[in-house]
């Protein structure tokens, strides 16, 4: 039996467009399920909309649509730009489809039958753009008067009837939770932030809202809607099945393995989520990991702020793969990111272009012409032939380990080390000038580079799988052979290769 991977990408608020920092997550995700796919786990991954809440029908009415046409239309949007993102989910989950609305009640109704929830008022600070409750000392007052939460954010007095969820009582229980699991958050820098949070106190946390309709309605009460993120929070276990815990086949990936987030809603994840799980008596996830912002001249990239880059118009001007190996690529995992266009192109240029795809097409042409388009004999191999495929062949245990932190940009430089040796190793043996001089030698070296591209094709194919699937198949892998596992076994000799044609062209800037 295959052993289990759930990830999960948050399920984006459907109050405007996608946009690049959505593709993002989305990719990254994307990128984590391939691999996993890939080392021969039983993958499932969740994405989806969020598409209640006070936020997304005011951007309706904005828009002079109801909320739930709205929703409709801004939902296929995200999922329009998963399918074009090359995005593999197995599911795509709604929060105003019936089965997540009546997995929110049932969860609702199981922490308020254990004693955790109680009717009372809440008053204080809201911040409609995050969604969000904040406790008058996390805010700043601007010079003219206003207050602002930490992501800048405007507040409002609310003061309203709401139930409540007792979360001051799960303080100790978090911190011990966070102790036994220490891998429960990452980075290490956001976990700092969330027990220092706790550690300053934890009130009851407000779980319904009434002085707008557009929520899953509370059980027993339906003045009151749900507060939008129990309700978003739930979509993780909604899609398996919940409450069928028994007999639904999907329960078997709960818990999850990764939640894959932006920092913002860390807290949410890390702190909010496993308290309802463990009110509920189900297992929290065995990881939260937050990565950071895009932003643009400093500015986080938002739908609220108006600043947005276009996933699809990217990919339009340089292509699919390009966009997700830059995404990836520039900017440490984990860390904010500054889009730059200029930066795009170079990587393309300089990384793809020159890097990957002249070492693919300069190894292949000669085989090609050189060996009559046959995968040649392993032959007698040397030192410098060992030692660059002694580093190849450790590609895949570093890529697991690395993957396994959400390291995805070191996992990329990992193969660009690779990449690098390669292409110097070509330099140096000149299987070119060994055409006429030692035909058999020059043999050897042109195998010894199709199978180290092999190795670097094979693990690269979360990161760009189309451009991957073209390379693999000029090098003459069949589909089957394409999982890291497949790796320990040798292609046969005397294979025909397809003529090599260019994988990554030169980004050209038009006049
Ligand atoms: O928060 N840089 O939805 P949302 C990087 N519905 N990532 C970014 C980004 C940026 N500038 N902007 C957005 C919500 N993201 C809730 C989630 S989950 C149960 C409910 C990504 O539409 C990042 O993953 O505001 C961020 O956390 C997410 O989109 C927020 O999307
Ligand atoms: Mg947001």
């Amino acid at each position: 039996m295959k052993p289990h991977y759930m990830i999960t990408t948050p399920i984006y608020y459907v109050n405007g467009a996608p946009h690049v920092g959505h593709a993002y997550t989305s990719i990254a995700a994307d990128v984590l399920a391939r691999f996993k796919r890939l080392d021969g786990y039983d993958v499932f991954f969740l994405t989806g909309t969020d598409e209640h809440g006070q936020k997304v029908e005011q951007a309706a009415q904005d828009k002079g649509e109801t909320a739930q046409n709205f929703a409709t239309m801004v939902s296929a949007q995200f999922r329009n730009m998963a399918d074009k993102l090359n995005v593999s989910y197995n599911d795509f989950i709604r929060t105003t489809e019936v089965r997540h609305i009546k997995s929110c009640q049932d969860l609702w109704k199981k922490i308020a039958d254990a004693g955790h929830i109680y009717l009372g008022a809440y008053e204080g600070w809201y911040s409609l753009r995050d969604e969000c409750y904040y406790g008058e000392d996390e805010l700043t007052t601007t010079p003219d008067g206003r207050k602002i939460a930490p992501t800048g954010a405007e507040v409002k007095w609310l003061k309203e009837p709401s139930y409540f969820f007792k979360l001051s009582a799960w303080q100790d229980k978090l911190l011990e939770f966070y102790e036994k699991h220490p891998q429960f958050i990452g980075p290490e820098s956001r976990k700092n932030e969330i027990v220092s949070f706790i550690k300053s106190g934890l009130r009851d946390l407000s779980i319904s809202r009434t002085s707008f309709k557009w929520g899953v309605p509370v059980p027993g009460d339906d003045d009151h809607v749900m507060y939008v993120w129990f309700d978003a929070l739930t979509n993780y276990i909604s899609a398996l099945g919940y409450p069928s815990i028994e007999s639904s086949d999907l329960w078997r990936f709960w818990p999850a393995d990764l939640h894959l987030v932006g920092k913002e809603i860390a807290r949410f994840h890390a702190l909010y989520w496993p308290a309802f799980l463990m009110a509920a008596d189900l297992e929290p996830p065995k990881r939260i990991y937050s990565h950071g912002w895009w932003t643009v001249e400093g500015e986080k990239m938002s739908k609220s702020v108006g600043n947005v880059i276009e996933p699809l118009k990217l990919v339009e001007e340089f292509g699919l793969d390009p966009v997700r190996f830059f995404l990836l690529r520039e900017v440490p995992f984990g860390g904010d990111g500054d889009y730059s266009r200029q930066s795009l192109i170079n990587r393309m240029n300089s990384e793809l272009a020159n890097d990957l795809g002249n070492l693919a097409q300069r190894t292949l042409s000669q085989v090609m012409r050189n060996c009559g388009g046959q995968l040649p004999e392993i032959g007698q191999r040397n030192q410098d032939d060992e030692a660059l495929l002694s580093k190849a062949i450790l590609l895949p245990a570093l890529l697991r380990e690395q993957m396994d932190r959400q390291a995805l940009h070191e996992s990329l430089e990992t193969v660009w080390k690779i990449i690098r040796a390669s292409n110097a190793y070509i330099d140096q043996q000149a299987p070119w000038a060994l055409k006429k001089t030692d035909p058999e030698r020059m043999a050897v070296v042109l195998r010894v580079l199709v199978d180290t591209l092999r190795i670097i094709a094979t693990c690269l194919q979360p990161f760009m799988p189309d451009s991957m699937d073209k390379l693999l198949n000029q090098l003459g892998v069949s589909e089957t052979e394409r999982q890291l596992a497949d790796l320990e076994v040798a292609m046969p000799a005397g294979r025909e290769l397809p003529a090599p044609s260019g994988i990554f062209p030169r980004f050209v800037e038009a006049e």
